[in-house]
């Protein structure tokens, strides 16, 4: 039997819109922004089964059951998911293929009508760029001192105001079907077209192939946020792709840079430095690591010099050392990317950079020195005892070991025996394994599964700001909130899917066709159509980091309680564990 697919589901689904559909079960009337009517699930006298046109769910306050047109045709059809697509189908009038091979096909002719708009589309941009309506892009360029070669080799262009793509579009012919796969315009619940971009700068990405697959918007200002994307779609798959490649493999890709922004690689490029990609933003997936293999024979990550830039070499490295790729680190100071560095110092210290891009093993050093003071004898001797685990778990060869010592040794000034003496002890542990006595982490105790009230209401505002406020107070919510720090496992599901389709920069519009368990739904469903009051966003926001800040040095404190309070703990193991505690102690009473 058919497998009906993504994108004909997504279709079904747009055709049918939820006040429309619910309206011939339901007598609906507006309120506001939603509509409200007497619930069919369940009886009731006063109407508190709520539709909203915004997000094409409906949820009722009595029973507690929501979700998105489907679910409703389902429940209500009471008919199977199959047969609800095909029922909804049928209302639409929109024709089913019959067999895996006329969807395929389908699906094919639809994949390559999308290349055309996307070409189209980043031809008009890239022309709309050098029309005098454009003066503030062009002003734009020249202040990021993109020059027209540069501006012509990556196709970039200007998005202006007034939905213009989407007229232009039509008058080359294409139907709404195909101009809304490529997700270069948006349609509304009352069927009008908006194009995505809007007054931005445009960078499409393409992929190896040198085809049309996405594009990148920068804003000309400071406002946020910085950067709008495609998101995935029926050609676009995000983590498959590295922009640039297909402009960098023209040329000499034994050594390959990669770096994180799209400006990033257009500067380098520009200045001479062709073998460049980027990964575009997010750390370097699997597939990206693949796709670089096959070209170049080594890797050289060059990403920005922040925290987040750091953190992101780490994980790519190590993406990219399980691919058994020759993996390096460019390091980088006085700039905080790739671009303002070259600009900066020009294309010969960048050069140099790439030529003295350091091993795994000595970045890890690197940032491990950055964790110890090492005029402290105590740092010193942990400074060692890490160096000695690197270089046993990430050095194979006894030729590399040896290099690696004397550099060490060299640069830290810490002697060649004593870094010897130390893999050998570690070795003398090891295979000594069961005299060996360690700390052993209990798991905390275990959660309770009943909640109450209040924790609940303040997890449910939390997915109700990630799904309605600013990018930053996203970013922080999710840079500072764990899911491990929730308590109700429906919330932890939703808010891992939302740290996940954050994290890949795609949008949170669609975010309940991401479950299929039937509590999931009707709880998101609720704090979607639910009005919260907030009041001072930053302050909910802060407020809710410390109080779980508090619960996370709470339950830790009373971990150590117990810890202390074991057998054979050694009398380092007991202080240092009394010096924590005294730190949380302290740290608990700063905060109330
Ligand atoms: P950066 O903020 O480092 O971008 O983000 P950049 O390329 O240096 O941008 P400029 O120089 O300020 O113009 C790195 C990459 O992360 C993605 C983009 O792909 C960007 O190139 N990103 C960043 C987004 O998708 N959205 C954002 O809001 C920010
Ligand atoms: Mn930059």
């Amino acid at each position: 039997m058919i497998r009906y697919s993504d994108e004909l589901i997504e279709d079904i689904k747009s055709s049918n819109d939820i006040v429309d559909t619910i309206g011939q079960y339901v007598s609906l009337k507006r309120k506001g922004r939603n509509f409200f009517g007497l619930c069919p699930f369940h009886k009731e006298k006063s109407p508190s089964f709520s539709v909203s046109p915004d997000k094409q769910i409906f949820h009722c306050f009595g029973c507690g059951v929501g979700g998105n047109v489907i679910h409703f045709i389902s429940k209500i059809e009471n008919l199977d998911f199959r047969n609800t697509i095909e029922f909804l189908a049928e209302r639409s009038g929109i024709e089913l293929p019959k067999t895996e091979n006329e969807q395929f096909n389908q699906r094919q002719i639809l994949k390559d009508k999308v290349y055309k708009v996307n070409e189209e589309a980043a031809k008009f941009y890239h022309e709309n760029l050098y029309k005098p309506t454009s003066k503030s892009a062009q002003e734009y360029v020249k202040q990021r001192k993109l020059n027209n070669a540069t501006l012509k080799s990556f196709l970039i262009g200007y998005a202006g105001t007034n939905n213009e793509l989407y007229k232009h579009l039509k008058t080359k012919g294409f139907a709404d079907e195909e101009i809304l796969a490529s997700s270069l315009v948006n349609k509304n619940s009352r069927n009008q077209f908006f194009d995505r971009f809007t007054n931005r700068l445009i960078i499409p990405i393409l992929d190896v192939r040198g085809k049309v697959i996405a594009f990148g918007g920068r804003v000309l200002d400071k406002s946020l946020p910085k950067y709008i994307n495609s998101p995935e779609n029926i050609v676009y798959s995000k983590g498959r792709n590295l922009f640039g490649l297909n402009v960098a493999k023209k040329g000499d890709l034994k050594k390959v840079v990669i770096v994180e922004g799209y400006m990033d690689a257009i500067s380098l490029y520009q200045r001479g430095i062709t073998n460049v990609v980027a990964s575009l933003g997010t750390a370097l997936t699997e597939a990206q690591g693949r796709l670089l293999r096959k070209y170049a024979e080594q890797i050289i990550i060059s990403y920005d010099s922040d925290g987040a830039g750091q953190a992101a070499t780490l994980r790519g490295l190590e993406i990219l050392k399980s691919l058994g790729c020759d993996v390096r680190i460019l390091q980088m100071e006085g700039a905080k990317d790739p671009d303002e560095y070259v600009i900066k110092y020009g294309t010969g210290r960048f050069n140099l950079l790439i030529d003295n891009a350091i091993s795994l093993v000595e970045f890890k050093i690197k940032v491990l020195k950055k964790k110890y003071d090492l005029e402290n004898t105590n740092d010193r001797i942990k400074f060692l005892q890490e160096i000695a685990n690197i270089l046993e778990s990430d050095v194979d060869s006894q030729i590399e070991l040896e290099i690696y010592i004397d550099k060490i040794s060299n640069e830290y000034g810490i002697s060649k025996e004593a870094i010897y003496a130390e893999i050998n002890k570690n070795k003398y542990v090891a295979s000594n394994k069961e005299q060996e006595k360690v700390i052993r982490p209990k798991t905390l105790e275990k959660k309770k599964d009943t909640l109450d009230e209040t924790t609940l209401k303040k997890e449910n505002v939390i997915i109700y700001l990630l799904l309605n406020y600013t990018e930053e107070a996203k970013e922080k919510i999710k840079t500072y909130i764990d899911i491990a720090d929730l308590k109700y496992e429906t919330n932890k599901i939703i808010i891992e899917k939302i740290y996940d389709l954050l994290n890949k920069n795609e949008s949170l519009n669609n975010i309940i066709d991401y479950f299929d368990d039937e509590e999931v739904i009707n709880h998101l469903s609720m704090i979607l159509a639910d009005d919260y009051e907030i009041g001072d966003v930053n302050k909910c926001i802060d407020d809710m980091i410390n109080s779980y800040n508090k619960e996370r040095l709470v339950s830790r404190k009373s971990e150590i309680v117990r810890l202390m309070s074991e057998e054979n703990l050694t009398k380092d193991e007991a202080a240092s564990l009394g010096k924590e505690l005294t730190e949380i102690i302290n740290k608990l009473a700063n905060l109330k």
